[in-house]
């Protein structure tokens, strides 16, 4: 029977310096760990024309075949089940000439010798504790090494100055022996300058392992709330393990789904330690299914039954100390079956005049089955239009001034609440549409006194992405709610509340406004005294 058999080839050699990306980051990576896998805690870096010189106390190098052998190592057994070395690391520095030092022998690698040639190994006498590297490349600036240096567990010093040292995690962190980790939650914002300069993305870098000193990330969220986990290999076994040769990616195996189901406990617990959350109700239930005992999430709910932004909806107020258990929900087959019965109940809840309060809320269905997220609902909202006035295609949807509106909303606890309004919206159906598919907006004379442009506007449409900035489009609706109003309201009444609304300018107690055709203003306080105020360009003519 012919048989073949894996191996590797010598050609993988000749590309060995493309394993890695080339980075100063991942040489500085791979020269620290290999320093602190022979159990350095020093390492002297100096930068000294052009020449970097990398010295480490550790055990120094008992074989230097296996140094230059692509995919061997000679670290061991313990070294072999934490971190699974990969026997690679070295020829990060190919195709440069190398010169190490270590245990009384040295060897110059030079191009050749990264691929294949005999290196000679020559005897210098004693050389000092643990291993001396030198090669070209440009400086390893202080700036650039600390980042890899501060949660190596060594220290570091860069031409004469010393690295930060910082513990990854607190004293507070869970010790995961069966994983080889240590891990800590933290609020998002809760992390120090050393773990942010890891962190590319402040969204998706949820998890971060240290594994000794080089901070791989991965996304991972088990709760609705911004944690990030700190995970710190301690150095013993583990089954956690990273894409090589670069180790800048986490291998998903059965032990990362350990440590994913770690993680989700330790989320829970640091919640619980915490006390109050928001979560969903199927995270809670999550956390109890794991005997993780949370108390039901903070009541989070938004007053009114409407929202956005571009403008805001007209606000609905809730009493202070008013209990939520007494605020009402949208009933769901009243969601279902009328299309404007948000904004109805809303409007009425912000323009209505009542005995009691009717405080309308909305609370996102992520929270069903809390107890305090079930609410009494309204059922049915009915809306009464008076004679209408007129009515006009306005922004977007159309605007109908009516004589007088009532809306009426009709709660499960069998209570009532109605009151006149200055504004109602209805989406009429689909049959009998005669603007297409427009909503009509209803508003009594009132509310040109009563609601602002934008209470309004939000209704007709609002700002429109694709048009004019936001000011200049809230403009051009107010220019066409003028006109609007000033047919409705007739030529005179208009005029009259145009020159009597800027009057709301002047400062102190007056009497009396006069002006005249030069349009020369003349103010008579109730102290007797007069202000006049002329055009400037009368009163240049005059002089
Ligand atoms: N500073 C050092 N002190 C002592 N021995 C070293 C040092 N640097 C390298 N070695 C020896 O050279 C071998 C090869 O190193 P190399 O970095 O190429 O691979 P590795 O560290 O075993 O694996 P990895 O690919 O994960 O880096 C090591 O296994 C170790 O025996
Ligand atoms: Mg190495």
């Amino acid at each position: 029977m012919e048989t073949i058999q894996a191996k590797v080839s010598k050609r993988l050699l000749s590309k060995a310096d493309r394993l890695f990306t080339g980075t100063l980051d991942g040489r500085i990576i791979e020269i620290l760990q290999n320093a602190r896998r022979a159990g350095a805690t020093e390492v002297t870096i100096t930068n000294e024309r052009g020449l970097v010189t990398v010295r480490d106390n550790g055990r120094g190098i008992d074989d230097f075949a296996k140094l230059l052998d692509l995919g061997d190592s000679d670290w061991d057994q313990a070294m072999e089940e934490a971190e699974d070395p990969a026997g690679v690391g070295i020829f990060c520095l190919a195709p440069r000439k190398l010169t190490i030092c270590s245990n009384g022998k040295k060897i110059v690698i030079t191009k050749d010798g990264w691929t294949g040639k005999p290196v000679e190994l020559t005897e210098v006498g004693d050389s000092g504790k643990g291993t001396v590297l030198t090669f070209a490349d440009e400086p390893w600036e202080l700036s650039q090494v600390k980042r890899h240096a501060v949660f190596s567990g060594m220290k570091v010093i860069v031409d004469g100055k010393t690295c930060p040292q910082e513990p990854f995690v607190s004293s507070r962190a869970a010790l995961y022996p069966e994983l080889g980790c240590r891990i800590e939650v933290r609020g998002r914002d809760h992390l120090n300058q050393w773990h942010n300069q890891w962190r590319g993305s402040y969204f998706c870098d949820t998890v971060m392992v240290n594994f000794h000193g080089q901070v791989i990330k991965s996304t991972y969220k088990p709760v609705t709330e911004d944690l990030v986990f700190l995970v710190d290999m301690t150095g013993d076994p583990t089954g956690i393990r990273m894409m090589l040769p670069a180790r800048t990616q986490l291998i998903e195996n059965k032990a990362f789904k350990a440590l994913k189901a770690a993680i989700e406990k330790e989320a829970y617990r640091f919640i619980q330690k915490r006390g109050s959350h928001a979560l969903p109700y199927e995270e809670y239930k999550r956390a109890a299914e794991l005997g993780i005992k949370l108390p039901e999430a903070e009541p989070t709910y938004d007053v009114g039954t409407l929202s956005g932004d571009t403008p805001e909806p007209i606000g609905v107020t809730m009493p202070k100390d008013f209990p939520l258990s007494k605020c009402y929900q949208i009933g769901q087959r009243l969601l279902d079956e009328d299309e404007s019965c948000d904004a109805n109940i809303h409007l009425l809840a912000a323009l209505g005049q009542f005995k009691e309060p009717f405080v309308p809320v909305s609370i996102s269905r992520i929270y069903d089955g809390y107890s305090w997220a079930k609410l009494p609902t309204v059922d049915k909202v009915e809306v009464k239009l008076g004679k209408e006035l007129r009515q006009d295609y306005l922004w977007t949807q159309v605007l109908v001034a009516v004589q007088s509106i009532k809306i009426t909303a009709h709660t499960s606890g069998g209570k009532v609440f109605e009151s006149g309004v200055a504004m109602a919206v209805l989406t009429p159906e689909v049959t009998e549409r005669p603007w297409g598919g427009s909503d009509r907006v209803y508003v009594t004379p009132e509310a040109r006194e009563q609601l602002s442009t934008s209470d309004i506007w939000y209704h007709l449409g609002g700002w429109s992405e694709d048009g004019d900035t936001y000011e200049t489009q809230e403009y051009q609706v107010e220019e066409q709610l003028e006109a609007f109003w000033s047919s409705i309201i007739g030529p005179g009444e208009y005029l009259r509340s145009k020159i009597s609304g800027s009057v709301e300018g002047i400062k102190g107690s007056w009497d009396k406004v006069t002006i005249d055709t030069d349009r020369t203003v003349v103010i008579t306080y109730k102290d007797g005294s007069e202000k006049t105020l002329k055009s400037p360009y009368i009163a240049r003519k005059e002089s």
